[in-house]
């Protein structure tokens, strides 16, 4: 399979380029400089040139914080990337898949493909309208929550109280890129897919603890979204867990 990965460079991007490179697939995954996914010209050189089978969208502003107050930017990254980079896709006919976030939902889960979204932060709200902008546009949405290796020795605290599917940025890697193998059978497939371990719900804290045993953070608890909020300045949401995940 020939994989285009947008936001190339960054922690997910970086992460399905090298699952593609060990697996036999052929990966161009460019950074901004290379392909502004704000800029559909640009996102179409770039697939007449290549030629993917398939485009994995990872092209986004993925600052929770920052987006609260740099609503223009986040609006950027993650809506009008979107809209151009699908408008490419469906000219050119390459199926693609937009990759979303657990953080739509709020609430008491587990949350289904169809169940009501109700984002919360702006980055959140954000990523929502960038799924509208896809289905607009024939792609599909891939809700996924992962954290990277990075994030987790970074961190001074860590959210202890969000419910989701999470898992590391590798797993989440490998399964976009088999979602792709199987968009690619030509089997009919829902336009929302929710990619995550399936029963497997897991805070952020629990994950880290699992790879990084001894982290500092480990010792700085965050409980409570209040607590959260008071903290960064918005409240993560309470459950994100997905029901009816995609292995
Ligand atoms: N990390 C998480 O916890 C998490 C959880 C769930 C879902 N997600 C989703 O997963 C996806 C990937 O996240 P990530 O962690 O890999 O984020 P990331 O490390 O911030 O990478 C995003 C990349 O997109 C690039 N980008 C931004 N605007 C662009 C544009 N106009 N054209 C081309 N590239 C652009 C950024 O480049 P610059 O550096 O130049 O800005 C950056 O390299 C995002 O859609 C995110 O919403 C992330």
């Amino acid at each position: 399979m020939r994989v285009l990965v947008s936001g190339g460079h960054g922690a997910l991007g970086k992460r399905i380029a090298e699952y593609c490179l060990q697996n036999g697939h052929v990966v161009f995954a460019p950074g901004r400089e290379d392909m502004d996914c704000t800029n559909r010209r640009e996102v179409h050189s770039v697939i007449r040139k290549f030629g993917p089978d398939f485009l994995i969208a990872c092209a986004a502003f993925t600052d929770v914080r920052a987006a609260e107050t740099q609503r223009t930017a986040a609006h950027f990254g993650n809506v009008l990337t979107a809209e151009e980079t699908g408008h490419a896709c469906r000219w050119a006919m390459l199926p693609w898949v937009y990759v979303s976030t657990d953080y739509v939902f709020s609430g008491p889960g587990p949350h289904c493909v169809l169940s009501e979204v109700n984002p919360t932060t702006e980055y959140a709200k954000t990523k929502r309208q960038g799924e509208l902008a896809t289905l607009r546009n024939w792609g599909q949405v891939a809700r996924v929550a992962f954290i990277t290796p990075e994030q987790a020795t970074n961190y001074k605290w860590v959210n202890a109280y969000t419910l989701s599917n999470r898992e590391w940025v590798e797993q989440t890697a490998e399964r976009l890129v088999k979602f792709g193998e199987v968009m690619l059978t030509g089997v009919v497939v829902p336009r929302i897919w929710h990619l995550g371990p399936p029963q497997v719900f897991k805070t952020r804290a629990a994950l880290v603890k699992e790879r990084f045993p001894t982290s500092p953070c480990l010792n700085d608890l965050v409980t409570t979204p209040e607590e959260h909020k008071r903290r960064v300045g918005y409240a993560a949401p309470e459950d994100t867990r997905f029901c009816d995940c995609w292995e």
